[in-house]
């Protein structure tokens, strides 16, 4: 008998904590590009991109021949035991692309939860210090540390008792929300007046577009003063440039936009295309500061994964997809303004190159966010054949991390279903 969607479903819940959730009940069987055919043989198109892990697209050519390559070569020796040279090549090539005019070193590790947690030691050992101001809103992984920055308790740490300490929350500026950049520098302060010195805080760490949090931007001008009130006062800054970077937002790394270099960068996701790698690249001198044997992990930094990651930077570079990345962003920023003209609950609809959102508020409201809709769109899209994310705080956001990789037409498609959504539900 051939498999189902729903037979898979019945297995996957009696052999899989619920814990572990699933947005859309498919099981998918093969992928290409922005298209996915799960074990039913439909087609789907991939709004998804597996939470920005696709920006050069499902078995992208490139990644799949330089990975097939590698196989047949050397597949593991754990890094600290027999080092090789592709874990070299990818830190010299991530350090070649991290803004920031100063000498650099690079860590990998294997998701993002432990590049933000190799941050955070990093930057503790480098300051002897053991605080860390997180944003309202942040997300920054499932691990213990960084649950405790990750600035949202339903579902990611609700039930699981005290999470580790000295983690402090400031604001994340958000005029759209009512809180500007102005707000946002004086909720630190006030950090420093009423929770910890200063001279405790180790890293201030911050993503330059709030991904789980909901796709806003931070602006500019905050970025700057933070890296002046980090420079005041001996804190590292750092840029989880886990969902951001690999070429989401129109550059390579989002910091690159913002004037204004972080000291410790962490990446992931998209910048293997589908294997598992991520890393910290930062300060030479910062990324020195733990003594030999304190950094490093099994896996961390496995061939295969490294074979993918030197293969999406060069796709990147051949392919011109910085440049596509704001094409596709402003084709698709165009279509959704089309469709928020005709229904009110768009009350946003904004992008960092192709990292696009749509936020929908209750009849326009931007006080009664419209979770329940949201999810009433991605369930309608995913029936008509298009697979959409949400996030927000509120669950009232739409995200797109379409691979940059899809064609015109297939943008069109998902625009196209996503019109007829907002034309029956909203
Ligand atoms: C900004 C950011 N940091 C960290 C993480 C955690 O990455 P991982 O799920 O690979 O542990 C994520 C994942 O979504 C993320 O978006």
């Amino acid at each position: 008998m051939s498999k189902t969607n729903e037979s898979l479903m019945q297995r996957r819940v009696a052999a899989v904590p619920r814990g572990v959730g699933q947005i859309h009940p498919i099981f998918a069987a093969k992928a290409e590009n922005a298209i996915v055919t799960d074990v039913e043989g439909r087609e789907f198109i991939d709004f998804a991109g597996g939470i920005a892990v696709l920006n050069t697209g499902h078995l992208h050519p490139k990644v799949v021949a330089a990975v097939q390559d590698q196989l047949t070569k050397l597949t593991h020796t754990c890094f600290q035991v027999l080092a090789y040279e592709p874990y070299v090549e990818v830190c010299e090539k991530v350090a070649a692309r991290v803004p920031g005019n100063f000498a650099k070193k690079t860590l990998l590790v294997t998701t993002g939860s432990e590049a933000v947690e190799n941050a955070v030691k990093i930057a503790r050992a480098a300051t002897g210090r053991a605080g860390v101001i997180a944003f309202t809103g942040g997300y920054h992984g499932r691990t213990m540390m960084t649950l405790s920055l990750t600035g949202k308790v339903v579902p990611y740490s609700a039930g699981m008792g005290l999470m580790p300490g000295g983690v402090y929350r400031a604001q994340y500026p958000c005029e759209l929300h009512g809180v500007s950049v102005d707000d946002a520098m004086a909720s630190i302060e006030r950090i420093f007046k009423n929770d910890a010195e200063p001279r405790d805080i180790a890293a201030i760490i911050i993503e330059p577009v709030q991904g789980e949090g909901g796709f806003y931007v931070a602006p500019k001008e905050f970025m700057q003063r933070l890296r002046a009130l980090c420079d005041q006062h001996g804190i590292l800054l750092i840029a989880d440039e886990v969902q951001t970077g690999a070429g989401r937002t129109g550059t390579f790394f989002a910091m690159e936009q913002m004037g204004v270099a972080a000291d410790l960068t962490t990446f992931a996701k998209s910048i293997a295309g589908g294997f598992p790698l991520a890393g910290v690249c930062g300060k030479a001198e910062y990324m020195d500061a733990i003594a030999p044997g304190g950094l490093g992990g099994t896996y961390a930094g496995n061939p295969l994964a490294c074979a993918a990651a030197l293969a999406v930077m060069e796709v990147f570079e051949e392919e011109n997809l910085l440049d596509r990345c704001k094409a596709v962003g402003e084709h698709l920023v165009t279509g959704l303004k089309a469709i928020q003209a005709k229904h009110k609950s768009i009350g946003d609809v904004r992008a960092l190159g192709a990292m696009i959102a749509v936020e929908l508020f209750e009849g326009g409201d931007v006080h009664k966010p419209a979770a329940a809709l949201v999810g009433q769109i991605v369930a309608k899209a995913r029936e008509k054949g298009l697979i959409l994310l949400s996030c927000g705080t509120y669950g009232n956001v739409l995200r797109i991390l379409v691979p940059i990789t899809a064609p015109d037409e297939v943008l069109d498609k998902g625009l196209a279903i996503l019109a007829e959504c907002f034309d029956e539900l909203a």
